[in-house]
């Protein structure tokens, strides 16, 4: 039986009209208009698109985008500045900095520079800590995504033997938190995980973020099980001619769609729901700050 595909373009579509009606009420009533900064140090062409599309959405929903475009070579100091302008602007109440940073600077200390209200990503040290003890925190966008599409397809998660194949702070740690909190059993799987595919065909519920492509193969999952795919990869693709590339998954999906109950496709599943996550937790900011 083929899979039920998960329409994650659809589903964010969704998400953003609620996250536009509530922003143009906002404006309305109180005459307050959400901000959201969003920070790139360098020229990553992945990451110039990412934050193209978040400043375009940004502006759909009706909320004011401010987008700072600093050379690679920028110093840490001048982008914990402007850090502090962007902590202490009324007008901004989401900021993010876009991944990776050049290496000549600490990630940490910068996410950690951000004022924790205002931790859009949810990549805060204290935003971690309030969803690792169950508080009310912000959450990174990609795991809050993919939440989402789950409870939308299942209902109720309770009980289910969740895997989740990756261990990185920004998906696989929050992703296994936010299943923890929903009641599944949860199980983080990586690189070192003896028996990698007996370990994922345990799961009723399965999320790829490894960055391999198409690593997660038929035989690794359960018969029924729904699969959430998180990879964005960039392979060859010479069948659509000289030098041109397509975009896969972490899962081989021409094979394991015959096999999952439900499963998302790349491009068009957890990628669109993290931009309008995004949306979300900065109009949750700015309800915060309005009191
Ligand atoms: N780079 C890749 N994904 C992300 C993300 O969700 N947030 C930020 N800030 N950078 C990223």
């Amino acid at each position: 039986m083929t899979a039920t595909r998960i329409d994650g373009k659809a589903f964010a579509l969704t998400v953003r009209e609620k996250v536009a009606a509530h922003v143009a009420k906002l404006k309305a009533e109180d005459g307050l208009i959400p901000g959201l900064a969003v920070v790139l140090v360098g020229e990553d062409p992945a990451s110039e698109v990412y934050v193209r599309n978040k400043g375009k959405q940004t502006a759909e929903v009706g909320m004011n985008s401010f987008e700072h475009k600093l050379p690679a070579e920028t110093e840490e100091a001048a982008l914990l500045d402007l850090i502090a302008k962007l902590n202490a602007d009324p007008a901004v109440h989401g900021i993010l900095v876009q991944l990776p940073l050049p290496k000549h600077m600490n990630a940490d200390a910068v996410i950690n520079a951000i004022a924790p209200e205002k931790d859009a990503d949810g990549f805060h040290i204290s935003s971690v800590g309030l969803l690792a003890t169950g508080q009310k925190a912000m959450v990174p966008c990609t795991p809050l995504g993919c939440l989402m599409m789950l409870r939308e397809h299942h209902g109720d998660l309770s009980g289910l033997n969740a895997v989740v194949l990756g261990r990185s702070n920004i998906v696989g740690k929050p992703m296994a938190q936010l299943l923890l909190r929903d009641n599944c059993t949860v199980t983080i799987a990586h690189s070192r995980t003896r028996d990698l595919p007996a370990v994922c065909a345990g799961a009723d519920i399965l999320v790829a973020a490894v960055g391999r492509p198409e690593m997660v193969k038929a035989d690794w999952v359960k018969p029924g099980a729904t699969v959430i795919d998180v990879g964005i990869n960039r392979i060859p693709a010479p069948e659509k001619g000289e030098g041109k590339m397509r975009l896969v998954g972490d899962v081989d999906y021409a094979a394991v769609v015959e096999v999952a109950g439900a499963i998302t496709p790349v491009p068009g599943g957890v990628g669109p729901m993290t931009i309008a996550c995004l949306l979300a937790n900065t109009l949750t900011a700015a309800c915060r700050a309005a009191g």
